[in-house]
């Protein structure tokens, strides 16, 4: 079964790295060019934190992650989005993902804070076995249909 990749941002102070890197399944770094340049290869999971700027063009959303989601393909193949903040920002917490989530249409998967506590690490990594689990479900439907379309026509004209 296919590990859905997580594509995260994290900052110098590299809390959600540490997070990222306990989820034992393919993780890629958007601080790093080459990954924010790429395209996914299928469904893929956003994880970034908040950061307040202060600025209304560009408040809490990093700009790596702007960059990864301005190309349409890596739009389209976005299946969830996941959140590190910190309760202190108030009406702010989580700004990112949820702003993310509601433009693009796709679910907030799971939020914590920090780099998150062995249980949010633990309950992180039973979320996306879940989601892998669903996309091979949907894909093995997707399978299904498109062989069963082109035995329609033979069927109709028999
Ligand atoms: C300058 C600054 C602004 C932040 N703004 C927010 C915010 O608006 N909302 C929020 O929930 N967390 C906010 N945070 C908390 C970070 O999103 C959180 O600590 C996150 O884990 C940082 O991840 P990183 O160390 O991988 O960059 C802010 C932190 C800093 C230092």
């Amino acid at each position: 079964m296919r590990r859905t990749p997580v594509y995260y941002y994290s900052s110098s102070s590299g809390l959600v790295r540490l997070f990222a890197e306990r989820l034992g399944r393919p993780v890629h770094d958007l601080s790093e060019r080459e990954v924010r340049q790429s395209l996914a290869d299928g469904p893929w999971v956003l994880l970034t934190p908040s950061y307040k700027t202060g600025n209304p063009a560009n408040d809490t959303i990093p700009e790596a992650v702007r960059r990864f989601l301005a190309s349409p393909a890596n739009r389209r193949h976005l299946v969830g989005v996941m959140g590190s903040g910190n309760r202190n920002f108030g009406r702010y917490y989580q700004r990112a993902a949820r702003e993310i989530a509601e433009l693009s249409g796709r679910p907030v998967l799971f939020e914590f804070e920090l780099s998150g506590t062995p249980w949010d690490v633990q309950e992180c990594v039973r979320i996306l076995e879940e989601l892998d689990a669903a996309l091979d479900r949907r894909d093995a439907l997707r399978a299904h249909d498109s062989d069963a379309s082109p035995a329609a026509p033979t069927a109709a004209a028999l």
